[in-house]
């Protein structure tokens, strides 16, 4: 794992407008940037051609992103990430990167990579889980995966439970009463959750979608999605 040194706490800005585009050959040599990503990058188009793309690793990044990038792209398949680089100088700058094979005749001769700005909102998301992956801790931290589980099984085991239980108790009506309330209360937890991933879809990849198919959370709903750990 190469590493890059030193670094500074700046951000670079990078037009939100524009794309950073490099290709690498299969191996991960750079063979080609446009003039964006080598004007924010720093280094001279010289000192980019030929050179590993590790160039720009930024030493915040954990090996696991990189890990499962080339996973993906060994497989033959595409791969989005967020990614942080490290511009010559050390300061640094966050994108949106989509990465796949180029094709010749079938064969896989080498990968493009198509950057843009990364929303605020992406990086913060970025900068927390890869800190969780750089200090060893699993991607998802257990109040998340507890979270999860509560929403999908808690109403469910209750109804499992108390409706038998009432109908043993000689209360069947109130047992199944029970029971067809907690299975409407299950089927609105899931419609919101269904909901709510569609959008964040919707959200990560606006412009594959319609804008009258969806529309983006009020500050206050986006505020407490952040607060929930069911991110
Ligand atoms: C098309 C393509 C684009 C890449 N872009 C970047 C990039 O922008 N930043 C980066 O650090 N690594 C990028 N990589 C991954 C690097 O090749 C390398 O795996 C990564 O920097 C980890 O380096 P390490 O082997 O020193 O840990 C890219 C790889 C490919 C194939």
């Amino acid at each position: 794992m190469r590493l890059n040194m030193p670094i500074s706490e700046r951000e670079r800005s990078v037009p939100a407008d524009q794309r950073l585009v490099s290709a690498t050959d299969t191996r991960g040599i750079i063979t080609y940037c446009n003039d964006l990503f080598v004007e924010v990058s720093g280094y001279s188009r010289e000192e980019l051609i030929g050179s590993p793309h590790n160039l720009v690793r930024h030493p915040h990044m954990p090996a696991a992103v990189y890990a499962h990038m080339w996973e993906y792209l060994q497989a033959g398949k595409s791969w989005m990430g967020i990614v942080q680089n490290r511009c010559k100088n050390g300061d640094h700058y966050w994108v949106s990167a989509y990465v796949t094979p180029i094709l010749d005749g079938g064969r896989v001769v080498g990968y493009e990579s198509v950057r843009m700005r990364a929303t605020p909102e992406q990086v913060r998301r970025a900068q927390a889980l890869y800190a969780r992956l750089n200090r060893g801790q699993p991607a998802a931290p257990l109040s998340e995966k507890l979270g999860v589980l509560a929403r999908f099984l808690l109403l469910p085991v209750l109804a499992a439970v108390l409706g038998p239980a009432l109908w043993l108790a000689g209360h069947a009506g109130a047992g199944i009463a029970l029971l067809a309330l907690l299975g409407l209360g299950q089927a609105l937890v899931t419609m919101a959750f269904v909901k709510r991933a569609m959008l964040k879809v919707a959200m990560a990849a606006p412009k594959a979608f319609p804008a009258s198919w969806w529309r983006a959370p009020t500050p206050t709903t986006a505020a407490r999605w952040r607060v929930c750990s069911w991110r």
